[in-house]
C-alpha cells in the first residue's frame, strides 16, 4: 500500500481512540510498583518507514513493539512494509482495552488485502515470564523508551538478551547491558520530540554511524 493511503487509513481507523490517558494516583501507585511507566507519546509513520527501510524489515521478519500503547505502530509496520507478523505487548489495561477494538477492522483489511499477516496486541507486563515466549519470536524490537528508567532499561535488557532471533534493536534510550552491540544512532521524529534513537544490530554494527529518519 501507497504510504499515503496507508496514513489516511491509519488516521480513520484511531480517529476516535486516545493515548494520553488520565490514570488515578492508585492506578500509578500500582504500574510503578511493577516497572510500568505509563508516559504515552507517539511516532511519526514516515519515520518508522524510513526505520524499517533502513533494517531491511522484511516478509520473515516478526516485530515486536514493547510497550505498544494503541497498536499503532505494529499497525504501522504490517500495512506499510513487506513485514508478515507483528506483536505489540503493553501493561496499560485501559490502553489494550482501546487498541484491541481495531481488530476486527483490521482483521478483514490484513486477510483480504495483505495476504494473512498476523498482528497480536497482548495485554501485560513485558517483564513478566509468560511474556517471554512471545519476546523470543521477534527479531526486531522497538521500544519507545524515552520516559522508561535505566532500572526498566536493565530489566528489558536482560529479557532481550535470552533471545537468539533479535537481529535488531531500536530503542529511544540507551542500554548499557544489551549483548547485541550498537551500531548506530537514528534520528526519529515523535510527537513530543526528535529522538536519536540508538541502533542496536550485529549485521549494521559498522555501518555509518549517524543517520536520519524523518
Ligand atoms: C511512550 S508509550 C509508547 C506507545 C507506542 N509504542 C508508540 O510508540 O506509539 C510507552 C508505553 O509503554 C507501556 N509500558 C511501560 N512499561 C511497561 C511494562 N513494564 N510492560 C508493558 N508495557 C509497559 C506504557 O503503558 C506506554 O503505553
Amino acid at each position: 500500500m501507497h504510504h499515503e493511503i496507508v496514513q489516511e487509513y491509519l488516521t480513520n481507523l484511531y480517529q476516535e481512540m486516545n493515548g494520553y490517558l488520565k490514570y488515578t494516583p492508585e492506578e500509578i501507585k500500582n504500574y510503578v510498583n511493577h516497572d510500568v511507566c505509563l508516559t504515552y507519546g507517539e511516532v511519526h509513520y514516515l519515520s518508522l518507514m524510513a526505520f524499517s527501510k533502513k533494517i531491511n524489515l522484511g516478509p520473515h521478519d516478526i516485530f515486536l513493539d514493547l510497550g505498544s500503547g494503541l497498536g499503532k505502530i505494529c499497525v504501522s509496520m504490517l500495512l506499510g512494509t513487506e513485514c508478515q507478523e507483528a506483536i505489540g505487548i503493553e501493561a496499560s489495561v485501559k490502553l489494550h482495552e482501546q487498541a484491541i477494538k481495531i481488530l476486527p477492522k483490521l482483521e478483514l483489511q490484513l486477510k483480504l488485502k495483505l495476504k494473512n499477516k498476523k498482528l497480536s496486541l497482548l495485554q501485560g507486563n513485558f517483564l513478566s515470564p509468560d511474556k517471554l515466549p512471545d519476546i523470543k519470536k521477534a527479531t526486531v524490537v522497538f521500544i519507545n523508551a524515552t520516559a522508561f528508567t535505566y532500572d526498566l532499561l536493565d530489566k528489558i535488557g536482560l529479557v532481550l538478551n535470552q533471545c537468539p532471533n533479535i537481529r535488531a534493536i531500536l530503542s529511544f534510550k540507551p542500554f548499557a547491558n544489551l549483548t547485541l552491540p550498537f551500531s548506530q544512532t537514528i534520528r526519529i521524529e515523535a510527537s513530543w520530540d526528535s529522538i536519536l534513537a540508538r541502533l542496536y544490530s550485529q549485521s549494521y554494527a559498522n555501518a555509518n554511524r549517524n543517520s536520519e529518519c524523518t
